[in-house]
This record gives C-alpha cells, sequence and structure tokens, in this order.
C-alpha cells in the first residue's frame, strides 16, 4: 500500500467537499486549526479501542447516539445537559435490563458536517446551494448564507471544545453519579410509560445501593458508581478539519484524530479507494462505517483489509441502515462475508438513516415502529448467524420534540409541525429514546 500522511487523502477521488470559494482562505483556516490544542488524547482513543474490542467480542453493548448535525444556533448547556441525561438514561436501562455494560458514545462535540444527496436544494421555486451543515453553511434559505465558509470551522472547534469541556464535567464531576439516576429523569418523560417503567428501575438502584451500604461496602471509594466513561463521535467528512486535527502521538509516534474519540465515514463516501478511507487507514482511533442496502461483502471485506489490515478487535465498527423492510436480506450476506475473512469487526444497527420519509405534511420523519422493526430485524439476523449484536447507532434529543412519529406516547402527522426543530434529520424526542432502550434491552434478554 502506498505511503499514508495526514494529507495524502488528496491525491484521491473526493466527493462531498463544500465549494469553497476562496481556496486560499481554507488553506489560512486548516493551518490555523493545525495550530489549536487537540480536543481529545490519543490515549483516551485507545481506550475506547479496547472498550469496543470487548464488544466485537461479545461482552459489551454500544449505544452511539446523539443528533443528527449539531447546530450553531441551538446551542446552550441546557441542551448538552438534557441529551446527556436521556443516553444515560437508555444506557441505565439497558445495563439493568440485559446485565451488560453498555459503552457509551455521543453523537456530540464535533457532529456539525452533512453528506447530502444532491448540491442543490429548490426553496419556494429557487434553487440554492445545499445545507451541509453548520460547519460550511447555514440553513436558512438565503443563497448569500448557503455560500461555504471557512471561518465556520474554527467556529465548529471551539463550539466542539465547550461541549466536550462540559460533558467531561457532567460525567466526573457528580452529575453521572449512580445515586442521581432520579435526576435524569425530565418532567415530561416521567408522565409517560416509559418515564414510569425508567422511575421503578431508578428505584431498584436506589435500593441496591442502600443495600450495599448496609453491607458496609464504602460505595464513595467505588468511582464507577460516581463517573461515567463518555466518548465522542462525529462523521468525518470535512477532511480538511480533520486534517488538521490529526496529530503525532508523542508516545507511540502513531497519528490519531483528535477531533473526536471515534470517527465514522458515512454511506456515501466509503469507496475504499476514496478519499474518506484513504485518511482514516493512517489514523488510529477506533472508525466505523455506514454500510447501505447496496454494499456488498466484497465491499465490506475490502474496507476491513484497508482499515483494519492488522486485525485490532474494536478497531472497526461496521453500522448497518439497511431499512426495517430490508434488513433480513440485505445484513446477512455482509456479515457472512465478514465472518468468512476472519475479521474481528463489531456490528451495529442505525435504524434510522433508511427508514425516512416524507409526511403528508412535508415533513421528513421517521416512524417509531420502523425503527424497532430494523432493530429487531438486526438482531434476528445475528442470532440466525451465531454473530453478535454489537450495538444501536441512534438519532435523538433530550428535548420534547415531535419529528418522529409514534410511541407509546403516540406521535401523529399532525403533530409533526408542533415542535420541529431538528437542523437537519428526525430525532427521537427522550420519551421515545427510552421506550426503545427498555425494548433493545428485551431483545438483549432474549
Ligand atoms: C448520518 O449519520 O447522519 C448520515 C448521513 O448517515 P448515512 O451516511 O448512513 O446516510
Ligand atoms: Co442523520
Amino acid at each position: 500500500m502506498s505511503e499514508w500522511s495526514p494529507r495524502s487523502w488528496k491525491d484521491r477521488p473526493v466527493e462531498q467537499q463544500p465549494d469553497w470559494p476562496d481556496a486560499e482562505a481554507l488553506e489560512r483556516v486548516v493551518k490555523s486549526l493545525g495550530a489549536l490544542p487537540p480536543l481529545v488524547f490519543a490515549g483516551e482513543a485507545r481506550k475506547l479501542t479496547a472498550k469496543l474490542g470487548e464488544v466485537a467480542a461479545g461482552r459489551a453493548f454500544l449505544l452511539q447516539a446523539g443528533d443528527c448535525a449539531e447546530s450553531f444556533s441551538d446551542y446552550s448547556a441546557d441542551s448538552i445537559r438534557d441529551k446527556l441525561k436521556v443516553i444515560l438514561q437508555m444506557a441505565v436501562v439497558l445495563t439493568y435490563g440485559s446485565g451488560v455494560p453498555v459503552v457509551k458514545l455521543g453523537r456530540i462535540a464535533g457532529q456539525f458536517a452533512k453528506p447530502r444527496s444532491s448540491p442543490t436544494e429548490t426553496v419556494d421555486g429557487v434553487e440554492l446551494p445545499s445545507f451541509r451543515g453548520h460547519i460550511v453553511n447555514d440553513d436558512a434559505p438565503i443563497a448569500a448564507l448557503r455560500v461555504p465558509d471557512p471561518d465556520r470551522l474554527i467556529a465548529a472547534y471551539h463550539q466542539s471544545a465547550s461541549t466536550l469541556n462540559l460533558l467531561r464535567a457532567f460525567t466526573t464531576g457528580g452529575f453521572a453519579d449512580l445515586s442521581q439516576v432520579h435526576a435524569w429523569n425530565q418532567e415530561f418523560v416521567t408522565t409517560s410509560t416509559a418515564g414510569r417503567r425508567y422511575e421503578a428501575i431508578a428505584a431498584e438502584i436506589d435500593r441496591a445501593l442502600r443495600f450495599m451500604r448496609a453491607c458496609g461496602i464504602e460505595l464513595e471509594a467505588e468511582a464507577s458508581l460516581h463517573q461515567v466513561d463518555f466518548w465522542t463521535s462525529h462523521e468525518a467528512l470535512i477532511l480538511g478539519y480533520e486534517e488538521a486535527l490529526t496529530r503525532e502521538d508523542s508516545l507511540t509516534n502513531d497519528w490519531y484524530d483528535c477531533s473526536a474519540h471515534m470517527l465514522w465515514i458515512g454511506e456515501r463516501t466509503r469507496a475504499v479507494d476514496g478519499a474518506h478511507v484513504e485518511f482514516l487507514r493512517g489514523v488510529h482511533n477506533p472508525v466505523g462505517v455506514k454500510l447501505g442496502p447496496t454494499a456488498t461483502g466484497a465491499e465490506a471485506v475490502a474496507l476491513c483489509e484497508t482499515l483494519n489490515p492488522d486485525r485490532v478487535p474494536g478497531r472497526i465498527t461496521l453500522i448497518s441502515r439497511m431499512g426495517a423492510k430490508t434488513v433480513e436480506t440485505a445484513l446477512p450476506p455482509l456479515i457472512q462475508a465478514v465472518s468468512d475473512a476472519g475479521h474481528p469487526v463489531l456490528w451495529v444497527c442505525d435504524p434510522m438513516h433508511a427508514n425516512t420519509f416524507t409526511s403528508e405534511n412535508g415533513r421528513k420523519t421517521r416512524h417509531f415502529e420502523d425503527v424497532l422493526g430494523e432493530i429487531r430485524g438486526f438482531f434476528a439476523v445475528h442470532k440466525a448467524l451465531g454473530t453478535w449484536p454489537g450495538g444501536v447507532h441512534v438519532e435523538l434529543t433530550g428535548d420534547d420534540v415531535t419529528e418522529c412519529l409514534g410511541g407509546a406516547e403516540e406521535v401523529f402527522e399532525d403533530d409533526l409541525p408542533l415542535r420541529y426543530t431538528t437542523t437537519c434529520d428526525p430525532r427521537l424526542n427522550a420519551r421515545q429514546s427510552i421506550d426503545l432502550a427498555f425494548r433493545v434491552a428485551e431483545l438483549l434478554r432474549a
């Protein structure tokens, strides 16, 4: 294989990059990003690889969750806290319900760039460059604001840094303490079926903690009860940004993309000879690849060979996003091919991206039953093949939004305009997310 460098992706065909109007301005920004501190430390990425290796071996489960696209405008301490809360709640439900350790990985602190099916879109009869995420342009349908602006790379870096800082404070400073399980349940969730089921688990955890204390166990000394490991991830789409944050680790002399702990390659940029695969093959972070219904077993194996020639467990996560109706036919040949090739991968189900449709009133949405249906199909396939259904990858928010249909407190088509605030794809609200966690825990137990 050819020599790798943080810039070697430039010699490959590259998809989904913005049409930056001023190449020199972009170069200047990339250069100044290169001088800024890394957001994560290489040792953390190595630790996550080891954790994901546990998942690949069937001894743990991955919960990867967060926004479709983080926003520069809808950005506050409360929204970060509420997103963290719902992920922690889901993790409690999954861990308590299945007895399996859960690795918690946010689509957060860097999830700004969006691949698009078309370079332009038409709004009210006017053709505009597509919105590509706040790291590139603005979502407002105004031509001037759709021009890619390299200064947004710097803004994305700073927002990622402050988001990550708050997440680290919350997860190590007492907010994620297991004695706080009740406090994570927001009022609008408590009044729902999922919220009440969650409260019952929280009460049992309280009782177990009291029991341990009564037995004389020093709970204060047990760090794992008071803080959680919470990791960050995003799609490594804008390669200039990722290149600028790629640093050589002084301990191992290996390269790491220090913009997040884990990076993934999207469905539209996973060509094995393309720039995105070239870039990620050289960094030592754990990496994910999305696989849609057109992926072949040969492609999946080629991706594994290129991205993980040393077959390190936890290095590769294959994230299937097939659609509820397609998963049971499209997924088995991929699993079979990768298993036959002997690659230690971790299989994860993204039940969101192939179940999107436009409602009668013109909103992009997803139905809770389809999301659940794809997860059920994913579990059924793994059960039949004797492989481990390693995790789920979902788009959610801690807010009381009405973006996805269905759920126990059903969201109907007429409700969609009420609180539809996503910057990109429709997200599960907190109630739907916790409901989903209960269903996944049941599948894991079975
Ligand atoms: C996404 O994860 O938001 C996304 C665009 O996914 P995919 O690449 O699977 O379409
Ligand atoms: Co999305």
